[in-house]
């Protein structure tokens, strides 16, 4: 008896010192699901998920007929065969756009891997070939959250989706109310509560302001930043990545999502100089720091895990968004977490080994999903 309750102790302190530990590395986010499929259609956001992904990122805008279409761009000729589906339907810039479409007309719509508009060579030519003749097709907001709560009730695990809303002034000029709407979809959902599995972040710091505030939303809030240079919205990142700025929405959202280039110096040659004093201004303020977007394809080499270990290491951020959430995955398991030398590490995961191979593993694991 007194043999089984010691046991039972052991494993009780091993699930828990196991759940601190993935609990403490940082948090991986699949940035439009991953970079391996057709970007944010469902296959390419249930890979994301099946790679481990704990949240899974989306981007949203609206249709002509108020439905929540998920793709980055506010037009689709980049990802899709538009032009050839709908001559004529363009725009005075030559491109089509997803409010100009009905989802009827928009479910037509063969999806493929991204290329440069009006010029179709691959944006990034190692990827998934833009020509494979696979269907892929546009998928609402409604289909990604039903297939996160899907995979969450059939894999036992809990997932996030993070949700940004596209251009909420772009929306609004066209007397749209997209974050309403994406609210309301939630709700239809139960999804309103700071604890469920869904985030909202967008460009548009001031929305975000207006979602807390006169929305009256209880969802976590992520602030994505950006240079202003990109005109992505009107919203002042100047400002917004001062200390004043962080300070400012502090009350309103849980995390900054900046573009990584603001949390780092880099000398003329892109070598790493130092970080700057974003971090922890945000970590002062209570917030978690998201940096965007970590590639694989921009980092070739080695050299991508000494950026990564820069990042977690060096500026201390909470998460990594990237395109590839298996590359970072596997370089976070292959660290260890705690600050204790490596031989205890080995010796805790030994420890861990012996006691999986004696309790035939039937605690400490999640499921297998594969
Ligand atoms: C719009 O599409 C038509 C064919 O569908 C094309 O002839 C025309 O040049 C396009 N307009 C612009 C501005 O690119
Ligand atoms: C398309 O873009 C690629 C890469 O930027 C460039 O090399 C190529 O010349 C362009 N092709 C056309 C037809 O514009
Ligand atoms: C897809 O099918 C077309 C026509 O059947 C063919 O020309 C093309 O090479 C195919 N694409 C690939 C990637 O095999
Ligand atoms: C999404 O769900 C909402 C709420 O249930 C519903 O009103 C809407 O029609 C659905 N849209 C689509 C495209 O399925
Ligand atoms: C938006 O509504 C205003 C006022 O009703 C109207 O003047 C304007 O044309 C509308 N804009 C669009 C794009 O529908
Ligand atoms: C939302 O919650 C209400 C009340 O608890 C329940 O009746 C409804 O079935 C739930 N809807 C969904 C989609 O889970
Ligand atoms: C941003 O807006 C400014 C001023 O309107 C313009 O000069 C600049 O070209 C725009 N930049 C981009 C990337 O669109
Ligand atoms: C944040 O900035 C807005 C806009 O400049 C201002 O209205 C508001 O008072 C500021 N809030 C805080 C807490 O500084
Ligand atoms: C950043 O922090 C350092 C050290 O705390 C400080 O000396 C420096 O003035 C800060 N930079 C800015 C722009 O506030």
């Amino acid at each position: 008896m007194m043999v089984f309750q010691l046991c039972f102790g052991v494993l009780l302190l091993c699930c828990t010192v196991k759940n601190v530990q993935s609990a403490f590395r940082p948090l991986v986010v699949g940035h439009r699901g991953t970079a391996y499929l057709p970007e944010l259609t469902l296959a390419a956001q249930a890979m994301g998920y099946a790679y481990g992904a704990d949240m899974v990122e989306i981007d949203v805008c609206l249709s002509q007929d108020d439905q929540l279409i998920v793709i980055h761009d506010i037009y689709l000729d980049a990802v899709s065969n538009v032009a050839e589906m709908y001559p004529g339907r363009n725009r005075s810039d030559g491109l089509h756009y997803v409010i100009d479409f009905t989802l009827e007309e928009l479910r037509l719509l063969s999806i493929h891997e991204r290329t440069i508009p009006f010029n179709g060579t691959q944006r990034f030519p190692s990827r998934f070939p833009s020509n494979a003749n696979v269907t892929f097709r546009l998928a609402t907001l409604n289909e990604s959250v039903e297939l996160l709560l899907g995979l969450n009730q059939a894999t036992r695990r809990r997932r996030e989706l993070l949700i940004e809303i596209k251009k909420p002034e772009y929306h609004s000029q066209h007397n749209k109310s997209i974050s309403s709407i994406v609210l309301a979809t939630l709700n239809a959902y139960n999804l309103t509560k700071f604890t469920d599995p869904v985030i909202i972040q967008t460009f548009h710091i001031e929305e975000l302001v207006h979602i807390r505030r006169n929305l009256n939303s209880e969802l976590r809030l992520f602030a994505l930043m950006v240079w202003n240079r990109i005109n992505e919205s009107s919203s002042d990142y100047d400002f917004y990545r001062s200390r004043e700025g962080i300070g400012n929405i502090s009350s309103v959202v849980q995390a900054i999502a900046p573009f990584y280039e603001f949390l780092v110096n880099f000398d003329s040659h892109g070598a790493l100089l130092g970080v700057t004093n974003l971090t922890t201004w945000a970590h002062d303020y209570g917030l978690a720091v998201y940096p965007f977007t970590f590639r694989r394809d921009l980092f070739p080499g080695q050299n991508f895990e000494e950026f990564l270990d820069y990042f977690w290491h060096t500026v201390d951020i909470d998460g990594f968004i990237t395109d590839h959430p298996d590359v970072i995955l596997r370089y976070l398991d292959k660290k260890p977490v705690f600050s204790v030398s490596s031989s205890i590490y080995a010796s805790y995961t030994t420890f861990l080994f012996i006691l999986s191979v004696v309790t035939k593993t039937w605690f400490c694991n999640e499921p297998m999903l594969v």
